[in-house]
């Protein structure tokens, strides 16, 4: 057994931790998450931990916790493709994010197991025949929210559609400028060109009482929301060909955002939960730790892939040396636990900041800790 011995990231966070430890912060994370004996479904929170422990362990070469991700993908996937308890007339854009799992274990550990290509396959069906708005963008889901994109909707889909055309459909440009269009649609619909932040989502129907009557967008800039999109960005950048033109919008897309990030940075190092003027440091706002997991991520794989110059590595150390000292605790069984997460936020509210505000924060929630676990593990390979 090979035990890491690392010195904390900052003097402030050696208050609130031990001296040091004998692990790294992913694998220390993974391994807690593992003790709690969390559930091993399709549903895209467990999906999200099942990522965080595989980098974990990619990060550090753990035989073990990733042959654990492994077990756990292909447990919820019968040996004939099926995949277990998913409705494939369901229309919610959740529902693929295990797509991305899925695919992963398919390509990565070399045996191109049918059973994965057969259930990546009705994945993609699925979205073939998924409901879209006027414009052609994807519902987030159906029947419940008609015509609206959001944020999130973009990270749990189309990572995985852009995965699975390149490696089955590589030539398929429809494919590739369909994906390219849930990204153009968002944007021109959901960012500031101000701020370079984006809202939580739009209705191409401009109906719900929250959607703006020029834009359809929602009033307000959820940290999550703009989280998932900015991992997503990271991640179809990786993938999608650049010698096709949707690359560079892409590209900008994420470089622009980043600055707005850096821009919008708390001097604690982390983000607010609603991110929009005048609201952060307005009462009952708070720095929310899945969101800054999140953009802790993107900015350290940017700059590890060479997307992003190194001016951000500073903010993400920040933000990183943050969660140490205030979303991390420690367990006296030797356990790490993760605080700070709001359990949810939905545009089927009225979208309002009370709303947002109101929503309670839950601990050892797998969207920040499996989050957590990505940025340590990127942090840790600096
Ligand atoms: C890998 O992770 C397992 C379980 O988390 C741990 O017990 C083991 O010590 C780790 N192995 C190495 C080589 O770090
Ligand atoms: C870290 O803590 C362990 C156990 O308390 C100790 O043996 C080790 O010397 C410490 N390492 C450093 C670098 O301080
Ligand atoms: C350690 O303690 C935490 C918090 O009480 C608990 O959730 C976890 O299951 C425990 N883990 C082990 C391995 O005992
Ligand atoms: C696949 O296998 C599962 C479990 O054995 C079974 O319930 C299901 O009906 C099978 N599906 C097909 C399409 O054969
Ligand atoms: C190409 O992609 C489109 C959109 O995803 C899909 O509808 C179509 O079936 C694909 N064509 C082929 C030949 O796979
Ligand atoms: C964009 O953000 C700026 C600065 O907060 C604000 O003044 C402006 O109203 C916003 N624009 C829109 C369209 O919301
Ligand atoms: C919106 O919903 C929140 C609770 O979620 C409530 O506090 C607030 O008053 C509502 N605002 C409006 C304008 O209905």
């Amino acid at each position: 057994m090979r035990v890491s011995t690392v010195l904390l990231a900052s003097a402030t966070a050696a208050a609130a931790a031990p001296t040091n430890v004998t692990s790294f912060y992913s694998t220390w994370m993974a391994d807690s998450f593992l003790s709690k004996k969390h559930p091993i479904d399709n549903h895209y929170v467990s999906n999200v931990i099942n990522e965080g422990i595989r980098k974990a362990a990619l990060a550090h070469k753990n035989a073990t916790l990733l042959s654990w991700a492994s077990k756990a993908i292909s447990s919820i996937v019968d040996a004939n493709g099926t995949i277990k308890n998913w409705d494939p007339y369901y229309y919610s854009l959740d529902d693929q994010r295990l797509g991305n799992n899925i695919l992963y274990f398919w390509d990565a550990e070399g045996r191109k197991e049918k059973k994965y290509e057969i259930a990546a396959a009705s994945l993609k069906a699925q979205l073939d025949r998924f409901p879209r708005n006027d414009e052609g963008g994807f519902w987030h889901r159906s029947p419940t929210y008609p015509n609206q994109m959001w944020l999130d909707g973009i990270y749990m889909a189309d990572q995985f559609y852009a995965q699975y055309t390149a490696y089955f459909q590589p030539d398929n440009t429809t494919a590739w400028n369909d994906i390219i269009l849930q990204f153009d649609l968002i944007e021109k619909h959901t960012r500031n060109q101000t701020t370079n932040l984006l809202a939580h989502g739009y209705d191409g129907s401009k109906k719900a009482v929250w959607a703006d009557p020029v834009t359809g967008a929602a009033p307000h800039v959820w940290d999550r929301a703009v989280g998932w999109y900015f991992m997503v960005l990271v991640e179809v950048l990786q993938i999608y060909p650049k010698e096709l033109p949707g690359y560079a919008r892409l590209l900008g897309y994420f470089t622009s955002l980043a600055a707005g990030l850096k821009k919008a940075q708390d001097k604690s190092g982390g983000w607010w939960l609603i991110m929009d003027e005048p609201y952060p440091g307005a009462k009952g706002n708070y720095i929310e730790s899945s969101g800054t997991a999140m953009f802790t991520y993107g900015f350290l794989k940017g700059v590890r892939t060479g997307l992003l110059d190194s001016q951000y590595k500073q903010p993400a150390i920040k933000a990183y040396d943050l969660m140490i000292e205030k979303f991390i605790k420690y367990e006296t069984n030797g356990t790490l636990s993760w605080e700070g997460t709001v359990s949810v936020g939905s545009l089927g509210s009225n979208g309002s900041y009370e709303y947002y505000i109101g929503v309670p924060l839950g601990e050892n929630d797998g969207k920040g800790a499996g989050s957590f676990m990505m940025a340590a593990a990127e942090y840790e390979m600096l």
